[in-house]
């Protein structure tokens, strides 16, 4: 059975992730009224993966008989400037989310629950890989800048995400 402190950590965090995909969702509005549709389909994916990371969080709580208790999901900003803003503004989000997942890690150790432990590995894991991706997001948006033509083509390619 799993401890009320990470019951209530759990139920914390997949609130959390649910944040994740409104805030996506959100961003990816942003940039498809821009026109920037390419930046938009990766931001819809990301924000089905951040529901995915939810859903998994929830199965695992509740296969540990612990109770889901579903939060109001916080409103994300309405305007998120240009495209190299969003993508900061994603990478210091996914940052964020790395310490409560390291916070969430660290309190499965303290109190030996390893079943928690070895769940949370996944996020960990995770995590490294969504910093990177979106740190290499940025590095090339910064390449480009956000005049001329070269944004449009790196458009066009992050439009080519299909799936996480
Ligand atoms: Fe669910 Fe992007 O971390």
């Amino acid at each position: 059975m799993i401890s009320q402190t990470m019951q209530d950590a759990l139920n914390a965090q997949i609130n959390l992730e649910q944040y994740s995909a409104q805030l996506y969702l959100a961003m990816s509005a942003h940039c498809a009224g821009k026109s920037f549709k390419g930046f938009a389909q990766w931001l819809t994916v990301q924000a089905s993966e951040e529901t995915a990371h939810a859903t998994k969080l929830i199965a695992f709580l509740l296969d540990r008989g612990g109770r889901l208790e579903l939060k109001a999901i916080a409103t994300p900003p309405l305007d998120f400037g240009g495209v190299i803003q969003v993508f900061e503004a994603t990478l210091a989000h996914e940052k964020s989310i790395t310490g409560r997942i390291s916070a969430l890690f660290e309190q499965a150790r303290t109190e030996k629950d390893y079943a928690s432990e070895i769940a949370l590995q996944w996020y960990v894991t995770e995590q490294v890989e969504e910093e990177a991706h979106v740190g290499e997001i940025v590095d090339h948006l910064h390449a480009v800048g956000d005049q001329g033509g070269a944004i449009w083509y790196l458009d066009s390619k992050m439009g080519k995400r299909a799936k996480g």
